[in-house]
C-alpha cells in the first residue's frame, strides 16, 4: 500500500472511531499496524520524512535480524525518546530512583527516555500489537502491562510517578481511571499528562514538521 492510501485510510479510520466507540480498538491496532510500514519506509529512504524526523543515516540505524524490527528500533531511539522527553518538558532524569507508570504506553515504550528508574509501560492492546509485528523483547529496562487503566493490576501506592502521553484522552473511562491513578500513585507521587490537540485545518505537511502540528498542554501535579 502507498503512502497516500495509509494516509486516506488513517483519516478515515479516526473518523470511523470518532462515530463508533465499538470499534476503537480495531481502529488503534490499523494505524499502528500501518505505522510499521510508515517506519520501514522511512528506514529504508522511501519517505524523506517522517513526522519531521529525516530518514536515518546509515550510522544511526539499529540493525537487527529483521528490517521491520531494525525500524521500528531506529524509530523509539532517534524519535520516540525525545518525542517523550519534549512532550512532558521534562529531564531524562526526572524520575530517578522511581518506579515510573506510562498510561496508554502504544506498541513502543518511548517512557524508557527516563533514565535510572523502573519503566511500567500499560495497555490493554499489548497482545494486540505484539502479533501485529511491535517487538518487546529488545527493550531492556521495560516492563509491559497489559491492561486498561480503569482496572491496574497493581497494589496500593505501588509507583513514585505516572506519565501519560497523547493517551489519557483516549481511555474508555476517564474518573476510574483517575481513581485508579489515585490508588496506585503514592501520596506524595507525581503526576505528568500530556494530552494532544490539532489545530483547525491542521494539514498533513504541517503535521510533518512536527512542531507545529498541533501540541501539548502539561498537566503537573
Ligand atoms: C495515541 S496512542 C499513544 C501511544 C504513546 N503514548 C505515544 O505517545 O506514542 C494512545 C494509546 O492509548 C491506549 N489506550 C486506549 N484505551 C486505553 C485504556 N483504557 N487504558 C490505557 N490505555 C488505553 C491505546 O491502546 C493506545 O496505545
Amino acid at each position: 500500500m502507498n503512502y497516500l492510501k495509509r494516509g486516506v485510510r488513517k483519516v478515515y479510520n479516526t473518523a470511523r472511531s470518532s462515530f463508533s466507540p465499538g470499534v476503537k480498538k480495531d481502529v488503534e491496532l490499523s494505524f499502528w499496524k500501518d505505522m510499521i510500514e510508515d517506519y520501514t519506509d522511512w528506514y529504508n529512504g522511501k519517505i524523506q520524512t517522517l513526522y519531521g524526523e529525516k530518514t536515518p543515516d546509515e550510522k544511526d540505524k539499529v540493525k537487527v535480524r529483521s528490517v521491520k524490527d531494525s525500524a521500528i528500533l531506529t524509530w523509539f531511539k532517534t524519535h520516540q525518546k525525545t518525542k517523550y522527553l519534549e512532550d512532558l518538558m521534562l529531564p531524562k532524569d526526572a524520575f530517578k530512583n522511581m518506579k515510573l507508570l506510562d498510561i496508554g504506553s502504544g506498541p513502543i515504550p518511548s517512557a524508557l527516555a527516563f533514565e535510572d528508574c523502573e519503566v511500567y509501560n500499560l495497555d490493554p492492546l499489548l497482545a494486540g500489537y505484539m502479533k501485529i509485528g511491535y517487538p518487546t523483547h529488545y527493550y531492556d529496562r521495560a516492563r509491559f502491562i497489559s491492561s486498561p487503566s480503569e482496572n491496574i493490576p497493581v497494589e496500593d501506592s505501588f509507583f513514585d510517578a505516572v506519565i501519560s502521553v497523547n493517551a489519557i484522552d483516549h481511555v474508555d473511562d476517564f474518573y476510574k481511571t483517575a481513581a485508579e491513578i489515585k490508588r496506585v500513585l503514592k501520596p506524595e507521587g507525581k503526576l505528568r499528562l500530556h494530552v494532544h490537540y490539532h489545530k483547525k485545518n491542521c494539514s498533513r505537511t504541517d503535521r510533518d514538521k512536527r512542531r507545529d502540528y498541533g501540541g501539548g498542554i502539561q498537566v503537573v501535579s
